[in-house]
């Protein structure tokens, strides 16, 4: 199957329009951009999951400016093409409308990325339009938010009663009118998530969201099967690389401790 061209933010809606699917990865560094972009995926995430995945910590809630625009900055040096989103972290954009801008463009300014994304419905909407007005581009994100974890209370299906999945649509035509570019659903019912993205003009890029949005986001080290035993019904494993890497190490490991590794051929003269 071909790769469609390189994306542009202002080309989302066209692509969703043209029913084409969208292909989205989260990315933590250069290395993993440059193989991301070969591959062909269309949109690179620099998600706060970062904290968890890399950083080891339980939440994303402790995840810091500093610490994304480092990770963001180093997977924009590794892509030419390919657009990259990063994930503002968590009381760097709910404070006030201004925190949100001089955030958000410190991210912008600094890592040469392309659009930030943030956490929630209808209160996020004036800080949405604020960032869309200089200039940021903006994808929001919808039904279980990471930095509301202790709100929500897990890591659960969102939207699941009538109240909740018709103010989890409000809430996206919201965003949508405040010019947010495309709209992540994480853990929401497959139903309600194709009823959402049906009603939009911009795509929605699902998690955990079944078949019906427009396009799919899973976090790398899930997809690669390094992440071990983090197994949720929506994960689909493209690879098992945690046995890989540690029948590689182990294997280093004997034939140091056993005089092995370096041999002849390893060994300048
Ligand atoms: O932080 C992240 O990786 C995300 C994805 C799960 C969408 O927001």
């Amino acid at each position: 199957m071909s790769v469609p061209p390189p994306l542009t933010l202002p080309g989302l809606a066209a692509r969703k329009a043209r029913g084409e699917r969208l292909v989205m990865l989260t990315c933590y560094d250069a290395l993993f951009a440059r193989l991301l972009e070969a591959a062909g995926v269309d949109i690179l995430l620099v998600g706060d999951s970062l904290n968890e995945v890399l950083a080891g910590r339980r939440s994303t809630l402790s995840a810091t400016l500093d610490q994304m625009i480092y990770h963001a900055a180093s997977v924009r040096r590794g892509v030419e093409r390919t657009p990259v989103v990063v994930d503002l972290p968590f009381l760097s954009y709910q404070v006030s409308v201004e925190e949100a801008i001089r955030n958000a463009g410190r991210v912008m300014a600094e890592t040469d990325c392309h659009a930030v994304k943030l956490e929630g419905g209808a209160a996020m909407v004036p800080t949405v339009a604020a960032l869309v007005a200089r200039g940021i581009p903006v994808l929001g994100h919808l039904g279980l938010m990471p930095q509301s974890v202790h709100a929500t209370g897990g890591y659960r299906v969102q939207g699941r009663d009538g109240d909740a999945a018709t103010q989890l649509l409000e809430d996206a035509l919201a965003l949508e009118a405040a010019g947010a570019s495309a709209l992540v659903l994480e853990l929401v019912p497959r139903d309600l998530a194709a009823r959402v993205t049906a009603a939009l003009r911009i795509p929605t890029i699902g998690i955990g969201a079944g078949p019906g949005c427009d396009g799919q986001v899973l976090v790398l080290h899930d997809l690669l099967g390094l992440t071990e035993g983090f197994t949720p019904k929506f994960l689909r494993r493209y690879a098992e690389l945690g046995p890989t890497v540690r029948d590689a190490v182990g294997r280093f490991a004997e034939d140091v401790r056993t005089g092995r590794y370096p041999d002849e051929e390893h060994s300048f003269t």
